[in-house]
């Protein structure tokens, strides 16, 4: 099956080095004939082309595979890569998180797939797995920690006891970390990686705007001298539930106890557990990010198509989210306590509060009318 890449960096490099150097079979199957590059300097690869015509013009090219980023121009080419008639494998959370409903309707249309596998999660098999789970059953709930940046940061800072910005320094000096890590500390990463989990799992296309997420921007050491006073692990994670009527996703910090098994999930690991009804609970941990095992991801996608296994997702309905029902203490740390005093169960020699136990809904919208651009929320001790 010859293929298109488009973009060749992290990701597209790993998945060349995987194609051209496998010697199994059905991956020798697979052959990148065209390589989309944005710049002269990138033509080190006589297959490498700066014509995207190259490859969505060419018959003889059946499945493209996106490792650019970024919403366009990236959409716009897997779009006409769909309507083309073209598989398309992604592994771009981003673009895809925004536009998956479009995508599926194209695919659909043109009689091709697109596939996903790399978007979350990295390597692990996620994805695959919850479309495995679901021939049999509903999946009734998940939670997981989906970025490996965010994730190095909260260890070192835990081992260490430095404050934010140094551990932030540490993990861009070892790659961990993008220059502008804004989608990684504020949490659009894994609030796209959530709303990717939540379409698979749920079969629900939620819309990005209602997913209340926290990330880890304002996080500073006084928190995680807490979390160890109290024998915890904070941990970014992302959760979502269906109780066949609503569904809940949410995107926050959690204090985990030490003895929960995703408190133990170190530097620049991801981890996933899953429950469904006769599987019980399934834990997933391995490399979230990287250039082979996210491009191992990539080509198990393109393998997929090759063989044409089936991974269709079902009827989509688009449902709303409601975190009604997710109840717990928060812990706040801001300059506008007072705001917060009629939730307020506890105050800590830090000045950071622990409110009653109260919806996600309402402290969600609480600290949304607080307007403190520098607070710090949390959740406690989340089953
Ligand atoms: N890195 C990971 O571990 C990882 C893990 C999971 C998912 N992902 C996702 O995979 C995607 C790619 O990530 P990456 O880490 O491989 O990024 P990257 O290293 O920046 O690679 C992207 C490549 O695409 C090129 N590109 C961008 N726009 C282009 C255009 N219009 N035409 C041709 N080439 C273009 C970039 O060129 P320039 O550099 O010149 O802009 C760059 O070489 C992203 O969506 C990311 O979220 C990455």
């Amino acid at each position: 099956m010859k293929i298109g890449l488009l973009g060749h960096g992290v990701v597209g490099s790993g998945v060349t080095a995987i194609t051209d150097s496998c010697a199994r079979k059905k991956v020798r199957r697979l052959e990148v004939t065209r390589i989309l590059v944005k710049d002269e300097s990138e033509l080190t690869d006589p297959r490498c082309t700066l014509n995207v015509e190259e490859i969505l013009q060419d018959p003889e090219i059946e499945l493209v595979a996106e490792c650019m980023g970024g919403l366009e121009p990236a959409h716009t080419m897997v779009s006409r890569a769909l309507e083309a008639g073209k598989h398309v494998v992604t592994s771009n959370k981003k673009m895809f998180a925004n536009y998956c409903e479009e995508l599926f309707g194209l695919a659909q249309e043109n009689g091709v797939t697109i596939r996903y596998e790399a978007s979350v999660g990295g390597g692990i098999p996620w994805m695959s797995n919850l479309t495995r789970i679901k021939r049999l059953e509903s999946v009734l709930s998940f939670r997981g920690i989906l970025n490996g940046t965010t994730n190095y940061i909260l260890t070192r800072m835990e081992e260490t006891g430095r404050d934010f910005e140094e551990c932030l320094a540490e993990a861009q000096k070892l790659g961990y970390a993008e220059k502008n890590p804004t989608d990684d500390i504020e949490g659009y990463d894994v609030m796209y990686k959530a709303a990717i989990t939540a379409m698979k799992a749920f079969n629900a296309t939620p819309a990005l705007d209602a997913i209340p997420m926290y990330g880890i921007a304002n996080v500073s050491s006084v928190d995680l001298a807490w979390a160890a006073e109290k024998n915890c692990s904070l941990k970014l994670l992302a959760c979502g539930s269906d109780d066949g009527k609503s569904i809940s996703l949410w995107v926050m910090p959690v204090f985990l106890k030490k003895e929960d098994i995703l408190a133990n999930v170190s530097g620049n690991f991801n981890a996933i557990e899953c429950n469904s009804e006769t599987l019980g609970k399934a834990s997933f941990i391995g490399q979230g990010a990287g250039s082979l095992p996210t491009a191992h991801a990539v080509v198990q996608d393109m393998l997929d198509v090759y063989v044409g296994q089936d991974t269709a997702l079902g009827e989509m309905e688009s449902r709303t989210i409601c975190n009604d029902n997710i109840h717990a203490q928060f812990y706040i740390r801001t300059e506008n306590r007072e705001f917060f005093r009629p939730v307020t169960r506890e105050v800590l020699l830090s000045g950071a509060i622990i409110t009653e136990v109260m919806p996600l809904s309402e402290i969600d919208r609480m600290i949304k009318e607080s307007e403190d651009a520098a607070l710090f929320a949390a959740m406690v001790y989340a089953e």
